[in-house]
């Protein structure tokens, strides 16, 4: 079954620990959005937060950095309580080594393209992770619109993940609501993040059972 993964970037971060309660009891896994005004345009949250956060949820908290250097803060996002860290191909020029560090610490390793990154790019990399991050938008903000040329790079992992027998998650995030989420389950995405289309909705249960209903 699909996963859904609301991305707290859109909640209110004054009523954190309410706002992750909100969407529990639907939600697979909590996406905790990193920014750190290098790699993108924005500045968000840090270990001190997920640590904050880690014991307020039993769901996994889904740490996507997109951040430069992330080598130099992997330490402290797994000892802050991540379950699955996600790093930029375009941030690592030593993937490899990025990956190993993070799977060090008992921590699921993901790997993330931007829309402008082929998949080419990560094919060396798709044995070692547990987690393929599609960006369906330019990373940076919540509520951006979905970038339709990103499916097939989708389809293309589904269809290696089938051929090589690896077994790699194949998420997406960015412009995924009712109206794109079946689009990229179809292509063959396992977890959707849906940032605004849940923490915008006053109704987060009515917002995350839309999503679905999309697709199922
Ligand atoms: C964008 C972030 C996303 C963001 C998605 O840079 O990586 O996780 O929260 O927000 P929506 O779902 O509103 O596009
Ligand atoms: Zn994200």
């Amino acid at each position: 079954m699909t996963k859904v993964a609301p991305s707290i970037l859109s909640a209110n971060f004054a009523t954190l620990k309410d706002e992750i309660k909100s969407v529990e009891v639907q939600a697979d896994y909590i996406h905790v959005d990193v920014m750190d005004g290098h790699f993108v345009p924005n500045i968000t949250i840090g270990p001190m937060i997920v640590e904050a956060i880690r014991p307020v949820t039993e769901l996994p908290l889904d740490v996507h950095l997109m951040i430069e250097n992330p080598d130099q803060y992997i330490d402290a996002f797994a000892e802050a309580g991540a379950d699955i860290i996600s790093v930029h191909e375009e941030a690592c020029p030593h993937l490899h080594r990025v990956i190993q560090q993070i799977r060090q610490h008992d921590v699921k390793p993901g790997v993330v393209i931007n829309p402008a990154t082929p998949v080419s790019a990560i094919e060396p990399i798709l044995q070692e992770v547990d987690l393929v991050l599609v960006m369906t938008v330019n990373p940076g903000f919540g509520g951006q619109s979905f970038i339709d040329s990103t499916v097939g790079k989708i389809e293309d992992l589904a269809k290696l993940k089938a051929d090589y027998g690896f077994d790699y998650e194949i998420e997406v995030d960015g412009g995924v609501k009712p109206e794109t989420a079946k689009t990229c389950v179809e292509a063959g995405a396992d977890v959707l993040v849906a940032g605004s289309a849940v923490f915008k909705q006053d109704d987060r249960q009515a917002a995350i059972e839309a999503i679905r209903s999309s697709y199922e």
